[in-house]
């Protein structure tokens, strides 16, 4: 770009005008008093608050515990998951205390003076039924807590002085099927706009023709008062460097319900998509009688999706197969309060496994997640809702649906349909209703909804009765059919499928503990254990599900297959299946990584296969078992490599190459998973290798029979020292930023020391404070806030929360017996 473009640009942007004419949008983040007792009086404006307990937002009331398993236990039958009778399941929803009434309370004085200005107030999630009061007048209600949704507040306001919001949430027990949190635990923004504005989400951005060559921007504004005869709109689009490269201005006539329509043309666009995700932003400036009143800011990517049938996925014109993972919303350590440096901390790892999508099962995303995904590149199925008319919960969202699923899932699209990342909208998940005529007339509404509002993105939803979904005609109708595991069926179903698509939106189920390894190794469905834990072999599933293989070999062998959504990226809380009845189990054992962030064994397997671009080479079990002298210990290396040879001690154990004659074709039958022939192609197993301590070290040799990478693994000596590593060792200085820490004790040489289960205590000083820790033990009921906690097989994952004085962290972990750790954080402005 020239100089001169370059001036114009930076003038647009810096211009009295609009600078004048900026909305103030703020977040409402600090100085909110909250109670979890329950009075009507609470909403009053005048009520004395300050007793009450001071928060931030957002904020999770739950996550602080403490664990019980009397918090929303719940005497039910899980029938999709095969069971035949109600018992007491204790940490389906986290074991939290989730479930009752919460209030908040803030005040705010406006900067500028609220007359003849709109005010809206916009909830990214509050959990749930929440109820929103402006100086004692209710201003509205929203039940369903996943949902972004605003509320003008301008009718309520004092506009120069006071002003007090006030909003009782309240959590029904047996409303979910894993842990919600609870509370504003997504984020509260204060608009405010002069009479004649955008609205919120109020442009539409659409790229009909998007190639390399030349881009085709549509724009559709809505405004608020259209009546008004001389307006009119500027539109500039500005590309990712600031530089405005398109302008258009529109006079305004009429008043179109879908917003005032205007195009650009691009010529050589930049093309978003995971591996160059290329932002641009569109500068929307509304004019009065000539004088500039708003400016709204859309950012964008250009991109094309298509379907074609019997091949799938198209992004850009090429076809892409989803490598994705569902994942729940919460963070673990920090519950369901948003927090971005954990949701990006989330996208980084999941992009260093090579998966390239996310469900957002089964409820809408924060949005920070969506403009993480947007920005990293990382494609998002956006889904809505786990249950429409038939309960699978006793207060579930049914109790919602008839009035609300239609505004839900409006707020959905027009929340998310400027954003690229988001390239499919899911309607539900393994809805009751699929077996019935009335689940095919909801299906059809609610995805006629999302054509409505975004004619751009294909449908789906989770089916896990494909026979009855087919029979009643509501998989034919999807844009795209989601099968929920039952890989079996895919062949069979296929050919009766008119869309010719399929697509796994959800597979998999795996179980495992990090660090942990149960003998003998064979395939086990529902297999429990008396140490509450399932193996990290990787060969343990429920009755429904199966292991990675059964999925990688679809995606591999069946052109058609669109791709997967494994169940789930992350661990989260609640859904301790198989441990369904077995406090203190609360959270899942589901996650490709764990609750803490630390990749399990099976990250590896993923890597191997998805990561193209770096090396995957990764060693299993740990080597650490005192007292199995002579023992069979198997050993299975997860590698990008198609073979390696063995060693322990310096004696060759044998070479192993992935076996490519298993296909879909020949594997499908009980005997060939026995004999694990799928895992046979992916995974290198050595079954009957025996423990001595020492070294094992595999050596991993190229399509062309080269020796090309070596990894080793020890056995550890005496426990030494305590070893950290930060994720980023520079964070800002905003108060909200995390650095993620992994704490380790290794012994005097830096062998990790797999079995360790020592106490580590933490200490944070300077410029920022010690948040919580996490060590993915699914049965631990130590607080996460807590300033120590227990390593499991190992390790645990500490987190710093910076202050806003810019300066040093100084993160300490010290425990018994063990020299101490040190790592200084640097917090920038
Ligand atoms: C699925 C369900 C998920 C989760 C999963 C556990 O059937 O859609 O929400 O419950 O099972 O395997």
């Amino acid at each position: 770009m020239n100089l001169l473009t370059k001036i114009c640009a930076l003038l647009f942007l810096v211009s009295p005008l609009f600078l004048k004419a900026q909305r103030a949008e703020t977040l409402m983040e600090k100085n909110w008093k909250f109670t979890r007792e329950d009075d009507s009086a609470f909403s009053s404006a005048g009520y004395n608050d300050t007793q009450w307990q001071t928060v931030h937002v957002p904020h999770d009331w739950a996550i602080c515990g403490p664990f019980s398993k009397e918090n929303d236990q719940q005497e039910t039958i899980i029938r999709q998951d095969g069971q035949k009778e109600a018992r007491v399941m204790a940490g389906r929803t986290g074991g939290l205390p989730f479930t009752g009434v919460g209030w908040y309370r803030t005040h705010f004085k406006s900067p500028v003076d609220l007359r003849n200005k709109s005010v809206t107030l916009l909830f990214d999630g509050a959990m749930s039924n929440a109820t929103v009061f402006v100086n004692g007048k209710k201003a509205g209600n929203w039940p369903y807590g996943y949902n972004s949704f605003y509320l003008d507040v301008t009718p309520y306001l004092n506009p120069e002085g006071d002003n007090v919001v006030a909003v009782r949430l309240e959590n029904l027990p047996e409303s979910s099927r894993w842990y919600p949190g609870a509370g504003l635990y997504r984020n509260v923004h204060l608009i405010v706009t002069g009479k004649t504005h955008i609205p919120v989400w109020g442009t539409y951005i659409t790229t009909p023709e998007a190639d390399e060559q030349q881009a085709k921007v549509v724009i559709r504004t809505k405004i608020e008062q259209p009546a008004d005869a001389e307006l009119s709109l500027q539109t500039a689009i500005a590309d990712a460097a600031g530089n405005i490269i398109k302008t258009v201005t529109t006079r305004l006539t009429g008043s179109p319900d879908s917003g005032y329509l205007q195009e650009l043309n691009i010529t050589r666009p930049s093309l978003w998509y995971p591996e160059h995700p290329y932002l641009y932003k569109v500068y929307s400036r509304l004019y009065k009688k000539g004088r500039l009143v708003d400016v709204y800011t859309t950012s964008f990517g250009i991109r094309s999706i298509s379907l074609v049938p019997g091949k799938g996925f198209f992004l850009n014109g090429k076809n892409i197969k989803f490598k994705g993972v569902c994942n729940h919303h919460d963070l673990g350590p920090l519950g369901a309060a948003m927090n971005e440096a954990a949701i990006r901390r989330q996208v980084r790892i999941l992009k260093d496994m090579g998966a390239n999508a996310i469900r957002t099962s089964h409820n809408m995303p924060a949005p920070e997640l969506v403009k993480a995904c947007d920005e990293m590149g990382m494609l998002l199925m956006a889904e809505s809702f786990d249950e429409w008319e038939t309960p699978k919960m006793k207060n579930g969202y049914h109790l919602f649906f008839k009035d609300w699923a239609e505004k839900d899932l409006v707020n959905l699209v027009h929340h998310y349909r400027n954003n690229p990342s988001v390239v499919l909208w899911s309607i539900g998940n393994e809805i009751p209703d699929q077996g019935t005529a009335r689940g095919r007339e909801l299906a059809k509404y609610l995805q006629d909804i999302c054509h409505r509002e975004d004619p751009t993105r294909p449908v789906t939803q989770g089916m896990d009765n494909m026979p009855a979904a087919l029979a009643n005609g509501m998989a034919q109708l999807m844009d795209i059919p989601g099968f929920n595991y039952r890989t079996f069926l895919y062949q069979k179903d296929f050919p009766e499928l008119p869309q010719q698509l399929l697509l796994g939106t959800e597979t998999v189920s795996t179980v495992s503990s990090r660090g942990i390894y149960e003998f003998p190794v064979a395939r086990y469905a529902m297999k429990t254990y008396p140490n509450h834990q399932s193996s990290s072999y990787d060969l343990e599933y429920c009755s429904w599900s199966d292991l990675p293989e059964d999925n990688f070999i679809m995606q591999d062998d069946l052109r058609y297959a669109m791709g997967e959504f494994v169940w789930t990226g992350f661990d989260y809380l609640g859904e301790p299946t198989p441990y369904y009845y077995d406090w203190p189990n609360h959270s899942s054992l589901f996650g490709i990584i764990d609750l803490a962030g630390i990749p399990k064994d099976r990250f590896y397997l993923y890597r191997s296969l998805w990561q193209k671009k770096k090396e995957t080479l990764h060693i299993l079990p740990h080597w650490n078992w005192p007292g199995k002298e002579g023992q069979v210990i198997p050993v299975f290396v997860y590698t990008s490599y198609p073979s390696a040879e063995l060693f322990i001690n310096g004696k060759s154990q044998g070479r192993r190459t992935k076996d490519t004659s298993f296909t879909v074709f020949n594997t499908g039958d009980e005997a060939s998973a026995k004999k694990l022939d799928r895992q046979k192609r992916y995974r290198l197993m050595w079954m009957d290798t025996r423990y001595e301590p020492g070294v094992v070290k595999v050596v991993a040799y190229d399509k062309n029979n080269r020796p090309v990478a070596e990894q080793e693994m020890r056995t550890a000596g005496k426990p030494d020292h305590i070893e950290l590593a930060a994720d980023r060792t520079t964070i800002k200085a905003d108060g909200k930023d995390i650095s993620f820490i992994t704490v380790k004790i290794v012994d005097r040489q830096g062998n990790f020391c797999s079995q360790e289960t020592r106490t580590i205590h933490f200490k944070a000083s300077g410029s920022g404070t010690y948040k919580a820790a996490a060590n993915g033990n699914p049965i631990s009921l130590e607080p996460f806030q807590a300033p120590q906690m227990q390593l499991f097989s190992g390790q645990l994952t500490a987190l710093v929360q910076s202050s806003e004085t810019p300066g040093i962290i100084t993160f300490e972990a010290s425990a018994e017996g063990v020299k101490s750790g040190t790592l200084k954080i640097r917090t920038s402005k």
